[in-house]
């Protein structure tokens, strides 16, 4: 599995657990940034992770800023990107079983980092479910891409 992380300056101390992690689980990934503490927009690193998970070349994507808000409001502007905005360990595996969520978005001022861990975890872990109820709406989710973005 491959995965593209990011964070803004609002996500730069939880940034170094995330990769802690995936060092030692064996995760290959790549940071997109930011890489300092300087106040910065959440935009281009939510969009080089989007795009870097929808153009294929990552299989999953996880961003960090302040809330976690403005990440997945701007991944969810991607075509191909279902970005879950999890602060719990549930709900990051119910975006995968049942939404097929290919992005992740958390929030340093919201949760700590053994949560953040349990989350990523949760959500790198679980496979989609493949219900054809869960499917059909995945698909659903993409007719309102294909007529909403080109
Ligand atoms: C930055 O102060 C903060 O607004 C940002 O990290 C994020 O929380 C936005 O949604």
């Amino acid at each position: 599995m491959k995965v593209a992380i990011g964070c803004d300056h609002g996500g730069i101390n939880l940034k170094p657990v995330l990769v802690d992690y995936l060092e030692k689980k064996g995760i290959e990934f790549k940071d997109f940034g930011t890489y300092d503490k300087a106040s910065t927009d959440y935009n281009e690193y939510a969009e080089a992770v989007s795009n870097a998970v929808a153009s294929g070349e990552f299989d999953k994507g996880i961003l960090i800023c302040g809330t976690g808000i403005g990440m997945s409001i701007v991944a969810n502007k991607i075509k191909g990107i279902r970005c879950g905005h999890c602060h719990d360990v549930f709900s990051a595996k119910m975006t995968r079983l049942h939404n097929d969520a290919n992005v992740l978005a958390l929030g340093e001022r919201v949760v700590g980092p053994g949560l953040m861990v349990e989350i990523v975890d949760a959500f790198l872990s679980t496979e989609f479910s493949y219900d054809e109820r869960h499917m059909r709406r995945v698909d659903k989710i993409k007719a309102i891409e294909n007529k909403n973005f080109k």
